[in-house]
């Protein structure tokens, strides 16, 4: 039966209560800091949004604070996780570079910048510009250039396509950022194996956890805002345990 632990806190802090390298696989979706550049475009997003992410309040820092607290989000990360072990850091294609040189000061060992296609995307502004349909995500080992890697022969590419998430996985309360369920399964298939610990330490409304517990890994999750962490503890808790 999988293990979940849930922490309601700033995950800088609550991460130093968990032990040196007791996690095999970390999927997180950080803010990615956009709210002030998105605030001062002028598109009619907040319209078309009650819950618009850059009202939310996390994600509209200033540059240096930003990259201030993703280097503690790495270097947290690099003490937790095991040697082999493996990390997903979603971000925005803008701030990419700047992820992976935080990262490689931290000892992860950079592998991929992948895409993640969205069919169905907002259709925010679209007589006016390329409609937003994607997001990066970034791979990287700990200490070694391989971790975990289930392919079972087959060839995946480093490019996933979903649909955003439908509106039966929101059942628990809304957040303006959740990823769909299908995402975060392919990366704790390919990633981790049964029996493994997955880390989110910016768990939002709990999608990696449901994802995790669901192939049977134990799960720790770390959620800042009390109405998101009360929303994911109930929506994780109703899946149903494995084993
Ligand atoms: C981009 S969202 C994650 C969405 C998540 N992947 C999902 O599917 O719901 C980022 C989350 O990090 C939380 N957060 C921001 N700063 C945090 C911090 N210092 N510690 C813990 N959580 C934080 C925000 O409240 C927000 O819910």
């Amino acid at each position: 039966m999988a293990e979940i632990r849930l922490y309601n806190g700033d995950c800088i802090e609550t991460m130093k209560q968990l032990d040196d390298a007791s996690v095999d696989l970390i999927i997180t979706d950080p803010p990615y800091n956009l709210g002030n550049f998105m605030k001062n475009r002028d598109t009619n997003l907040v319209k078309m949004r009650e819950n618009f992410f850059g009202a939310a309040g996390w994600d509209d820092l200033d540059f240096d604070d930003w990259q201030k607290s993703m280097d503690n989000f790495f270097m947290e990360s690099a003490r937790v996780l095991k040697k082999g072990g493996s990390m997903i850091v979603f971000m925005a294609i803008i701030k990419v570079e700047t992820l992976i040189s935080l990262a490689e000061k931290s000892g992860f060992y950079y592998k991929t910048t992948g895409i993640w296609h969205k069919l169905n995307p907002m259709p925010r502004n679209m007589n006016l510009h390329f409609v937003n349909s994607t997001e990066a995500w970034l791979y990287f080992t700990y200490k070694t250039r391989t971790g975990t890697f289930n392919n079972e022969g087959r060839l995946i590419h480093d490019f996933i396509e979903t649909s955003i998430t439908p509106n039966g996985e929101k059942k628990y309360g809304k957040h303006p950022t959740q990823k769909p369920e299908q995402l975060m399964e392919h990366f704790v298939e390919i990633l981790s194996i049964e029996g493994d610990t997955v880390l989110d330490p910016f768990m939002g409304s709990g999608t990696t956890g449901v994802a995790a517990k669901r192939h049977n890994r134990n799960f720790i999750g770390i959620e800042l805002d009390k109405g998101y962490f009360n929303a994911a503890s109930k929506r994780i808790e109703e899946v149903p345990n494995e084993a």
